[in-house]
């Protein structure tokens, strides 16, 4: 089947960055969020990724223009009944995920593909919950999605052969390149990922350097682009903590449950760059300031 209209349910950090990629891409791109300041604050991400791509002379303004004149906002998920493709991406929590794909299904028509965004959860529980199972599926894109070339296409138990080939496509369409793999926990990237974090928390706890000496490290040992604290507080230290949460509950191995700091720092608020404090803290534009306090 050929994608036209896109819906991405959910217009945080990475809802609005997929929805950009699909606006770049030529969909008409449908966002819905609970409230209109939220979307307010969406579009405002929006705007300020397509003026950096602009700047970097990767895209002409009127290319920008376009790309955000296809894209619309709602409160009402029934405004996205039209759409062939649904990509959910809204907080990490199997119910609410279920209560959004349970008023989606009712709502479009049966040839509509739906598609979650989760870093984590199992597919296939969500996909039950629906009367298309086959035409369900995950599309785990990374952070920043406007930037990063991968999409993991997650194939359910219960996904087709058919959803897999027109989501294979659509992948390509918005210059991104996709790689299917299973159901399980953490996909490719995240099982890999995780745990080599959640391994940076524990070397802290346990005293082998600090929080920068660690990241400096694993910059210039093994040319990642950013440290395991910085991509921590970058993708957020609940989301770590919750996919931790996930394969420990899977795995019952010791080396994925969720280091004593991470859940403490969780609780007290500290979730990363988007509370402007996690390992690090972060001024009002969002730029890294030294750790304030000792965190050895
Ligand atoms: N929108 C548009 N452009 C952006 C952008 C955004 N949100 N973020 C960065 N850019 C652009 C910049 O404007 C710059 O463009 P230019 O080359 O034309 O000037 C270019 O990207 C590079 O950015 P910077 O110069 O600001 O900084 P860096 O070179 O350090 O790159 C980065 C930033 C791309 C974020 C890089 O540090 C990086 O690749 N980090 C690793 C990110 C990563 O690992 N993501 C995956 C996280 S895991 C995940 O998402 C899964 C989830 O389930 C947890």
């Amino acid at each position: 089947m050929t994608i036209k209209r896109v819906g991405v349910v959910g217009f945080g950090l990475m809802g609005s960055g997929i929805a950009q990629v699909c606006a770049q891409s030529g969909y008409d791109t449908v966002v819905r969020e609970v409230a209109q300041p939220l979307l307010e604050k969406g579009f405002g991400r929006v705007d300020s990724s397509l003026a950096r791509i602009v700047k970097g002379g990767k895209m002409t303004e009127d290319d920008a223009k376009a790309a955000r004149g296809r894209m619309r906002g709602t409160t009402n998920l029934e405004d996205l009944k039209d759409c062939d493709l649904i990509i959910e991406a809204v907080v990490e929590q199997m119910d609410a995920k279920k209560e959004v794909f349970g008023t989606l299904d009712r709502v479009c028509p049966e040839t509509t593909i739906f598609a979650s965004n989760t870093s984590s959860l199992t597919i296939v529980e969500m996909a039950a919950t629906t009367k298309r199972a086959d035409r369900f599926a995950g599309l785990h894109f990374f952070n920043p999605a406007p930037i990063m070339p991968l999409v993991e296409i997650v194939r359910a138990l219960t996904t087709s052969d058919a959803t897999i080939a027109t989501l294979r496509e659509f992948v390509t369409s918005l210059g991104k390149t996709g790689v299917v793999c299973k159901d399980s926990p953490g996909f490719i990237v995240n099982r890999l990922m995780v745990p080599s974090l959640l391994g940076a928390i524990r070397a802290l706890e346990q005293g082998v350097a600090t929080v920068e000496e660690i990241d400096t490290a694993v910059k210039l040992g093994l040319r990642h682009p950013m440290g395991p604290f910085e991509l921590i507080d970058y993708t957020g230290l609940d989301i770590n903590l919750h996919v931790a949460n996930v394969f420990f509950d899977e795995f019952k191995d010791p080396a994925v449950a969720p280091p004593a700091l991470l859940k403490r720092m969780v609780l007290a608020g500290r979730l990363g760059q988007k509370v402007g404090r996690g390992f690090y803290e972060y001024d009002e534009k969002g730029q890294k300031k030294p750790p304030s306090t000792p965190t050895r």
